[in-house]
Order: C-alpha cells, then sequence, then structure tokens
C-alpha cells in the first residue's frame, strides 16, 4: 500500500467546484486499488489576496515543496483585474512553476471520439480523432526574462527578454524526447530561428539532444508556419516541443481544434516526482457556484498525476476509461451539451465517473 500527500489549489471561480470531484474520484481510486491519498488544503490565486494580501503566500509554497503533488483548480477572475501587476492572480501560477522547479508542461491535445462533432474542422481534416502532446518550456523564456522601462529611439519604452540557456534548452528536450519515446516517436520541434538567436540555440541543442535518441524522427519547423499546419493537417503531429510563449499560444489553438477545450488536462513536472496538475481552461467566474461547470479536465488531470508523478498507470488509466465511458453513455455537463444527450452538473458528473470506477 502507498501513500501519497496532496497540496490543493481549489483557487477562484469554478476551480473548487471542479477539484472537489476529482479528489472524491481519487478517493475511490485509493479504495479500489488501495491507496492513501491525503490532501492539504492551501489558498494561491484571488482567494489569497483576499485573505492575506498576497497571491502567492509562504506558507502555500512551502506546503506545496512539501507534497508528493499539487492539484490545481484555476485562479483568477474580474474582481482581482485591478490589483497591481506583481500581485495578479496569474502571478501565483508563475510563482508555483518557477518556485516548484517545474519546468516541463505536458499539455495533450486529446480528441474524444464521442465528442467529435464538436471540432470546429472539418470532419476529413480530424478523421479518426486526434492525439497530440505539447511538450512546453515553462521556467525560461521570456515569461522570466529581464523586463522594465528604459529610453529608447522613441522615447520611454518597455520591454521584455527572451533568453534561453543551453542547460534549460537540453533539459526540456530530454523530457520532451522521452515523451516522444513512449508515444509515436515523431517530434517536432518548434521556434523562430530565421530571426531570434535564442531559437537558433534552441534549434541546435535539440539537434545535439536528438542523437541520444536515434529512434525518434526529428524536424524543426517555424512557429508561423506551425500554428498553420496545426489547422491545415493537425495529424502530421506527435509530439510538438517548443518554448514557453509558443507554447502558450500553441497549446491553445491545439486544444480548440480538438472540440474537447474544456476537457483537457496539463500536467507541470520537473526533474523529482512533485508535479502540478490542473485543467487547461479558467476559473469561468460566469458559472461559478452554479453547479454547472465541467469536471473533466480536472478529473483527467489527477489521471495525469497518477502517471506522471507515482507511476500508477494501471489507476490512470481507470480514470481516462471511466471518463470516455461516461461520454459515450451520453453524460454531458452544460459546455458540451448536444440534443439528445443527458444534461448533468458539475457533482453529477463527478458522481457517474466515480462509480464507473467501481465498475
Ligand atoms: C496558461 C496561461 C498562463 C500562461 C497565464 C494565466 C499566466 O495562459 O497556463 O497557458 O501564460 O502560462
Ligand atoms: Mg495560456
Amino acid at each position: 500500500m502507498a501513500e501519497f500527500n496532496i497540496a490543493v489549489v481549489s483557487g477562484d471561480g469554478i476551480g473548487p467546484e471542479v477539484t472537489a470531484e476529482a479528489v472524491n474520484v481519487l478517493k475511490k481510486i485509493g479504495e479500489k486499488f488501495n491507496h492513501i491519498f491525503n490532501f492539504k488544503y492551501v489558498l494561491a490565486g484571488g482567494c489569497a489576496i483576499d485573505e492575506f494580501g498576497v497571491c502567492l503566500p509562504e506558507e502555500t509554497l512551502e506546503i506545496c515543496k512539501q507534497s508528493d503533488s499539487v492539484l490545481l483548480g484555476a485562479v483568477g477572475g474580474p474582481k482581482w483585474d485591478n490589483v497591481e501587476n506583481k500581485n495578479r492572480p496569474e502571478k501565483a501560477l508563475l510563482g508555483l512553476r518557477d518556485g516548484l522547479g517545474l519546468f516541463t508542461n505536458l499539455r495533450p491535445a486529446t480528441m474524444y471520439k464521442a465528442l467529435a462533432n464538436a471540432s470546429p474542422l472539418k470532419p476529413e481534416i480530424v478523421e479518426d480523432g486526434l492525439d497530440i502532446m505539447i511538450v512546453r518550456e515553462l521556467t525560461g523564456g521570456i515569461y522570466f526574462g529581464d523586463r522594465g522601462y528604459r529610453q529608447g529611439k522613441y522615447g520611454e519604452e518597455a520591454y521584455d527578454t527572451e533568453a534561453y540557456s543551453k542547460k534549460e534548452i537540453e533539459r526540456i528536450a530530454r523530457n520532451a524526447f522521452d515523451v516522444a519515446m513512449q508515444r509515436n516517436k515523431n517530434l517536432v520541434s518548434v521556434d523562430k530561428a530565421n530571426v531570434l538567436e535564442s531559437s537558433r540555440l534552441w534549434r541546435k541543442t535539440v539537434d545535439e539532444i536528438s542523437k541520444e535518441y536515434p529512434e525518434v524522427k526529428v524536424s524543426h519547423m517555424y512557429v508561423d508556419n506551425a500554428s498553420m499546419q496545426l489547422v491545415r493537417n493537425p495529424k502530421q503531429f506527435d509530439v510538438i516541443l517548443t518554448s514557453n510563449m509558443f507554447g502558450d499560444i500553441l497549446s491553445d489553438e491545439a486544444s480548440m481544434i480538438t472540440g474537447s477545450i474544456g476537457l483537457l488536462p496539463s500536467a507541470s513536472i520537473g526533474d523529482g516526482r512533485l508535479g502540478m496538475y490542473e485543467p487547461i481552461h479558467g476559473s469561468a467566474p460566469d458559472i461559478a457556484g452554479q453547479n454547472k461547470a465541467n469536471p473533466i479536465a480536472t478529473i483527467l488531470s489527477v489521471a495525469m498525476m497518477l502517471k506522471y508523478s507515482f507511476k500508477l498507470d494501471k489507476e490512470a488509466k481507470a480514470i481516462e476509461d471511466a471518463v470516455i465511458s461516461v461520454l459515450e453513455k451520453g453524460y454531458r455537463t452544460p459546455d458540451i451539451m448536444s440534443e439528445g444527450m443527458i444534461l448533468v452538473g458539475t457533482k453529477e458528473m463527478g458522481k457517474v465517473i466515480a462509480d464507473e470506477i467501481n465498475m
């Protein structure tokens, strides 16, 4: 029997509702497979600003660091739109990623067959589903580079810098190649090497690391072309490796074309076991507290936690299978509702998935 300590950052908006369902699903997994999951709830984001005046209290970061993994709901909302920049709820996310050393962000763009008609692309382009894994560098690049104000050619100007060290590129590239080895062994590295010096180092370093993975087919693509290829022929992609900023943009695009954007999880991992798992959707303040939010992305996030942090593949698969089966039985939250399907709320969706695990 194994025991795991999980820090839960429910956050704002629909965060607490969706994490509650994911926690219930984990408890079910614990019962069925004989594991103990302990949960410790901590504040970050807007709720932490309200309670402590800071978006990421030290205690939160400390508890997360000491845990085996972090489950995060969502942070932010219009209520905190006017707080000063360094204390915006989003800063809590960046602080957690950086503070926990989570330099690799895994964002699967998976199409669920039951929702295929929700893809905005023509059926022939997405026939037989989509399954892309975006590996985004998460603690470097322009998000964390030097920034500020200075005097420029036209007077005062603001600037942000994109910088990558060889070491940062090597470690994210290795993680991406490892992921590719578990999948279809096809990796496209996305950069802007025709313009950016940092991209030229990126490309050269990825090529060097690729020698350690002779089985993986590697190619390079400029980011403008990649964004076009994603809608033209998304099936050509297996693993996409890219920088923090390009990954932010491409992962939104990739998730949208699956038609399952509200269902997609993500994992942020580093060198060790500790990872942070969260749905890719936001805090949806407009539907918060109404039992309308779709908990599936958060439930699939704990499946990623089981797989990547705890190496419990069987347990992870039990969750994924339960989600697919519930979708096939026709259960739908309002965001994915269509004619003839069974409309359920957040709690009911969580419950049918948990019950499915028991079957
Ligand atoms: C994401 C989000 C964040 C990011 C924001 C909220 C800081 O867009 O996780 O993709 O840009 O990384
Ligand atoms: Mg984003």
